[in-house]
């Protein structure tokens, strides 16, 4: 089934402010479906967890229903998702319990495609434990991020592999199946970042071969809550710090107080929303109508992107960087004569949202040289933007760059 754009755009009445709302890769808008949820369960009231009454029986019934919605979103299972307030906070707090038993010599590697969140917790926890870092090296020319050079990355001491499913500035996505084969290859955990990719593709944590998966809702229409998702045995190997009178149970263990759970609600209400998208609720399974909507989110960020791209790429006065064979729809940009920040607030004057700067891609606009000079202007679509969007962004920035 094909998107309805219109009829997508018209759930979200942050929408109706005339705004273009090309910063989806910092966050999303959230579609009234998420609003009702969050304020009707807290107008329901709610307990915390755990108690005899009904009100925290609600609220263990949220949790419950949230880790099924992200299990079916990315193909987990619901014992193993672990929620948290973001990815970057469950990174590291992960990092700090898969480390542990690190110790000198172990290997780790990184790579310089990686948002900012799957590098540094890696690379301070190899510190720590006297751990060596390797580095995967970005394609300055495309922006991929070749497998090859994991042949010779990955080895008999490497504890742990990270690599994005999708770069939150290029877009580019990298074979993630062979780098993750390779590691398993060489007995390593895989840690693979899905914030970005999450929201454009369908995924399958386990065709991606992520021992471990991390993902945000605030970027795919839901609240700010991050998720780490893993098989449950694999979450039970690990110890990280707890108190002592809080659960012990996987994945309980590794979630620090009490969870936000009317937002809990909130990324249920938002998985529901993007199984609608393209597909309609006939009784097929969650995640079959995930897949089918997701599918065509994909098809329809892509054909937009498309324009989008060769407009940007006619002008000669702008510059686009990555250029991967497989990649989200996120272009990253520079207009000659124009610092990042005055175009993106003249796209600001014009009505239109844009990020500008490194967007914490700290490594990878380190190796583009572009770091120290404001980085590039980014301009991403997800499912609710449209043609007349792109036009609209395609003629202001040729205001600057004609
Ligand atoms: C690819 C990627 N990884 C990690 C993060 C960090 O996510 P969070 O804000 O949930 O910590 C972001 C946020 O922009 C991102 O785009």
């Amino acid at each position: 089934m094909k998107l309805n754009v219109d009829a997508v755009r018209a759930c979200y009445p942050a929408l109706a402010d005339g705004y273009a709302y090309l910063d989806g890769a910092a966050g999303t808008q959230v579609p009234a479906a998420v609003i009702d949820a969050i304020s009707a369960v807290q107008a329901a009231g709610l307990g915390n967890a755990g108690g005899a009454f009904p009100a925290s029986a609600r609220s263990d019934a949220i949790t419950a229903d949230c880790r099924a919605a992200v299990a079916a979103l990315v193909g987990g299972v619901a014992g193993g998702i672990v929620l948290g307030p973001n990815m970057t906070t469950l990174t590291y707090r992960m990092a700090g319990a898969i480390a542990r038993d690190w110790s000198p010599g172990d290997e780790v590697v990184v790579s310089r495609l990686d948002h900012d969140a799957n590098v540094r917790p890696w690379v301070q926890a190899a510190e720590r434990a006297g751990a060596i870092v390797r580095w995967a090296e970005v394609d300055v020319a495309t922006g991929e991020l070749p497998v090859a050079q994991y042949e010779s990355l990955i080895g008999e001491r490497t504890r742990l592999v990270a690599v994005t499913a999708a770069s939150n500035v290029i877009g580019t996505r990298p074979d993630v199946p062979a780098i993750t084969a390779l590691a398993h290859g060489a007995g390593a955990l895989t840690y693979v970042d899905g914030v970005h990719a999450t929201p454009h593709v369908p995924v399958d944590v386990r065709a991606l071969g992520a021992d471990f998966y991390a993902t945000s809702a605030y970027k795919w229409s839901g609240p700010h809550i991050g998720a780490v998702i893993a098989d449950p045995a694999l979450l039970d190997s690990l110890h990280p710090d707890k108190l002592v009178p809080s659960s012990d149970e996987v994945p309980h263990r590794f979630e620090l107080g009490t969870l936000p759970f009317a937002s809990l609600a909130g990324v249920t209400a938002a998985v529901t929303h993007l199984a609608s998208l393209a597909a309609e609720d006939d009784g097929a399974p969650l995640r079959a109508r995930l897949l089918a909507s997701m599918t065509a989110v994909e098809r329809h960020e892509q054909e937009t992107f498309g324009v989008l791209i060769a407009g940007l790429d006619s002008m000669p006065r702008v510059q686009t960087y990555g250029r991967a064979a497989s990649r989200t729809a996120t272009a990253y940009f520079t207009v000659a004569g124009r610092t990042p920040q005055e175009v993106a607030e003249h796209l600001a004057s014009r009505k239109i949202n844009v990020w500008n700067g490194h967007n914490y891609a700290w490594e990878l606009t380190g190796v583009l040289g572009i770091r120290d000079s404001g980085s590039a202007v980014r301009a991403g679509l997800v499912h609710y933007n449209d043609a007349a969007e792109v036009d609209r962004l395609l003629s202001a920035v040729g205001e600057l760059a004609s």
